[in-house]
Parts: C-alpha cells; structure tokens; sequence
C-alpha cells in the first residue's frame, strides 16, 4: 500500500464486535515511539462489546452503530470517519460484513485480522474446522480487505502448532496471543518500517 506517514502519524479506527484484545494491542502499539499510526476512533456494531471500555480508559472517541440498516449505518459510519479525519482502517472482531461501497471509500486501507492461515478457513468457526481436519497447524492472517470476505492481499501470517489434546478453546486462546503480536508487525510492514 502506498502509505505514507509524512510527518503525523495516520488517523485510525478500530472496529470491533466483542472483548476488543487485539483493539487493546493495536493502542498499546500506537503509543509505541516506532508506531506508524493513532487509534483516533473506536466503532462498535454492538452496544454490549467489552472493548467499548477501552474507550473510556484510553480517551479514545466512540460510536456503536447497530447495522441493522446496512446503507443507513455505513453511511453514517462514513460521514463520522470522514469528519474526524480517519485515514486507515483497522478490523479487529468486527462481526458485519462491510459493503464494496464502503470498501470504496478507504480502498487499500482497510486492514482485517482472521484466526486461521487464510487461504484456509474463511469465515466463522475457524478453530473448529482446523481441529475437525486433522491440521498439524493453525494460525493467524493479516490482510487488506477487499469486497470477498477474508480474500484481500495477505500482509502477514503466524502460524501456531496444534498439540495432540488441543480443542478450540485452548487453540483460540494460543492463536489470540499471536494475533496480538501480528497486527502491529503487519502494521509496521505495510510503511515499510
Ligand atoms: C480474534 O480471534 C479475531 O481474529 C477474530 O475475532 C477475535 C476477536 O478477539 N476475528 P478480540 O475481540 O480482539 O479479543
């Protein structure tokens, strides 16, 4: 991606669904003196999201949007982005699935996190479909969204080993801990630094 930081670092919202662990990762790194970016906005499709608090404790702007109307809340999504100057997006257990008319508007600067080593394993229940195919392997993708669901350009992947007695707790837990690492490393490679 043709990114630049010029001389700021750039402008960027975080969208979540639920705990918000690799929200709290991506703001631990943007405090970071090495960190290309600034978390400048939080968004929720979900009023109840734990990672809503982070909001809170960080100073960090919110909106929950509901979603329910998919054109109106994008829509209304693009106007606050647009007025607060966000520049780059990043995804991070954002449930909803985000129109190619959205995508549009922040083409190429959209980032998304997935809990597998895409191309394997799109979608929901990644863990479990991993487990269900005998995978001596998992992991983590980085990668740019584009309008077919977890299919833009791979940044970056982790992958995890799967032991003999894993079950899809303990192997979402060992990924999660990877996704944390990942999502700034993929972040620092797509400026180059
Ligand atoms: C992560 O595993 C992410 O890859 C997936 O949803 C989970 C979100 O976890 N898309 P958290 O909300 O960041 O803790």
């Amino acid at each position: 991606m043709a990114l630049s930081t010029g001389y700021h670092r750039v402008r960027t919202a975080v969208f979540i669904s639920g705990t918000g662990s690799n929200l709290k990762s991506l703001i631990k790194f943007s405090k970071s003196k090495k960190s290309p970016i600034s978390v400048n906005f939080i968004i929720s499709n979900n009023p109840k999201a734990k990672g809503l608090n982070y909001a809170k404790k960080f100073k960090i702007k919110k909106t929950v949007l509901n979603f329910q109307n998919k054109i109106l809340s994008e829509n209304k999504l693009l106007s606050i982005l647009k007025k607060n100057n966000i520049e780059m997006i990043c995804l991070a257990g954002f449930m909803k699935i985000l129109s190619k008319n959205f995508i549009k508007n922040f083409k190429g600067k959209i980032l998304n996190i997935h809990p597998s080593l895409l191309p394997k394993y799109k979608g929901l229940n990644t863990h479990e479909k991993a487990l269900i195919n005998k995978e001596k392997y998992s992991g983590c993708t980085v990668h740019f969204v584009n309008s077919r669901l977890d299919s833009g350009k791979i940044i970056l992947q982790k992958k995890v080993k799967i032991s003999e007695n894993e079950t899809v707790e303990s192997l979402a837990k060992k990924i999660l801990v990877q996704e944390h690492k990942l999502y700034p490393k993929a972040i620092l490679k797509i400026f180059n630094l």
